[in-house]
């Protein structure tokens, strides 16, 4: 159902929004309860119970493609769908084949939820599913491509805003990314082999797999940074010219800093240390944008007091500094050579999947839903402030456990004995580790628990009765 026309404004296509932003709540709810599950499994690997389909090793891509592409990935449809009609002042551009990409997106879900358990899998880390499902991504992908960009080539207003570039880049690389890393020689309909062998295999996977954080978990979320927090906070961006800045720097920057996920390999070490330079460099473009964010909220600090939508908003932006700065320094080889295997690396995955993917989509769905329904505000602001605590704490004992253990286990792997000896067994850092897996688990709960609550407001949210007017769309309030 399209919203009314206005006097102003043409009338909005909100449909396939509105079902992405609730598909985004329903899959967050299912990828990190797989999170937890997994986290108990590490924690007691008896939980696998021995079934093929619910062990760890099935279930680890689960979580990461669910956490990924379902929760992250509807939330980029339902808010790209929405930014790009309310920045070009008109409808979204095909709404049925806007339909069909929701459509087809669920079905890439449900068919990854089923063949990962059965142990279909490409071996390659977030590129996973197997040919068919790739070929499926590849359609809907395109089809997304034509309904975002026909709503940019549609628009009414000469600019495009900034928003939209960071969403049309995410589009493009993920596109190439995507046809590039999943070349493969399919030999049945659940197993294909890389197009690519050896270190190549290893590179182009990497070159994917950083680019994936770059461009599915930054440059997308960006996009919503650039458009939902000028909006809550009613504030323009602090710097227009910053933003444009951020988005060239930081697209060039990324595409070079793969090979850091490949320190100390049979890659040739000049494309390590490549892959290292442009990993710092990447500190400025990124601290750049962190800035912008926060800065938006100039004059206007006090509202953090009794908002819980800005406080996700703008601590995902925090936690997004925290995450790029620590990224950089585990870039750097030295530092790589403690920290690579060990759970230092997910705990700066978490800092960035929890804190600043998750915090600034729940933030933008909390925005964005009693809007799409018509409604003033959430069923319950009470309830959006205690997820915002409960999840905050969640995230810092998740990454502070994981800290803590990864430089336990990188000091107690490499500590050696005056005759050249080990001083530790590999099960003594196991053993060494336990209490940090339960102190995560404990922090995936209430993360967990933060996102129930909010499929509990979500629900009551959309089957209230209070009803908000329509606001009238311009331009000015579009670019606020
Ligand atoms: C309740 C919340 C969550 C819990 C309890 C959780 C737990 C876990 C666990 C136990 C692992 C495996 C770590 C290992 O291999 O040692 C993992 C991996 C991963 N998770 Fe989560 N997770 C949660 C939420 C998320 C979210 C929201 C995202 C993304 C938006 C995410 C992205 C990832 C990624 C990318 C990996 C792979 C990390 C790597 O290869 O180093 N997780 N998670
Ligand atoms: C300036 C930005 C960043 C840089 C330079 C960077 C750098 C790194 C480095 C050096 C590693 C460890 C590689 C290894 O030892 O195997 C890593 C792992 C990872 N980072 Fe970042 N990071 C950045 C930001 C982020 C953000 C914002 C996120 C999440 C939203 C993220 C997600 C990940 C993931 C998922 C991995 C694990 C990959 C895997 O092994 O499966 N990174 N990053």
């Amino acid at each position: 159902m399209a919203a009314a026309p206005t006097a102003s404004g043409p009338a909005y296509e909100d449909t396939t929004v509105r079902w992405f932003a609730l598909a985004a709540v329903l899959w967050g709810v299912v990828g990190m309860l797989v999170g937890v599950v997994i986290a108990a499994q590490l924690t007691w690997p008896e939980l696998n119970f021995g079934i093929p389909w619910l062990s760890y090793g099935r279930l680890r891509p689960l979580h990461t493609n669910a956490v990924i592409f379902a929760f992250g990935g509807c939330a980029l449809f339902a808010t790209s769908y929405h930014v790009a009609q309310r920045t070009c002042q008109t409808r979204l551009f095909a709404p049925r084949l806007a339909l069909f990409t929701f459509w087809g997106w669920q079905a890439v879900i449900v068919l990854a939820a089923i063949s990962l358990p059965l142990g279909a899998t490409s071996g390659k880390e977030y590129a996973e599913l197997e040919w068919p499902i790739d070929l499926l991504i590849t359609v809907v992908w395109v089809a997304y491509a034509v309904v975002f960009f026909g709503t940019l080539g549609t628009r009414k207003v000469r600019h495009i805003y900034v928003a939209n570039w960071f969403f049309g880049a995410y589009i493009i690389a993920v596109a190439l990314l995507h046809i590039v890393n999943s070349a493969a020689m399919p030999v049945s309909i659940w197993k294909s082999y890389s197009a690519y062998a050896g270190v190549q295999d290893a590179m182009v996977q990497w070159w994917y797999g950083h680019n994936a954080v770059g461009f599915f978990l930054t440059a997308g979320f960006l996009g919503m940074m650039y458009y939902y927090i000028p909006k809550q906070a009613e504030r323009p961006v602090y710097s227009y010219r910053l933003s444009i800045v951020h988005f060239w720097a930081l697209i060039f920057t990324y595409m070079w800093a793969g090979p850091h996920h490949l320190h100390y390999t049979a890659l040739p070490d000049w494309a390590q240390s490549i892959g290292m330079i442009f990993s710092l460099v990447l500190l400025a473009p990124s601290w750049g944008g962190m800035i912008n964010g926060i800065m938006t909220l100039s004059g206007a600090w006090h509202k953090l007091r009794d908002d819980p939508i800005l406080k996700f908003l703008i601590v995902s932006l925090s936690f997004y500094g925290m995450s790029t700065f620590e990224g950089p320094m585990m870039s750097i080889k030295t530092v790589n050579a403690l920290s690579h295997y060990t759970d230092w690396t997910v705990g700066h995955v978490h800092s960035g999947a929890l804190g600043w993917v998750g915090l600034i989509t729940m933030g933008c769905l909390y925005h964005l839903i009693p809007r799409l329904y018509g409604k003033t505000e959430m069923f319950s602001k009470r309830a959006i402030e205690l997820h915002f605590w409960i999840a905050t704490i969640g995230i810092v004992l998740y990454i502070a456990a994981m800290w803590i253990a990864g430089v336990m286990q990188g000091l107690m792997w490499r500590a050696v004995n005056p005759d050249g000896t080990l001083v530790y067994s590999f099960v003594e850092s196991v053993k060494a580790t336990f209490p940090f897996y339960v102190i995560r688990l404990l922090g995936g709960l209430l993360y967990l628990g933060g996102m129930l609550l909010m499929a509990w407001n979500v629900v009551m949210t959309v089957r209230s009765g209070q009803v908000r007017a329509m606001p009238i769309p311009s331009v000015a309030a579009a670019h606020a």
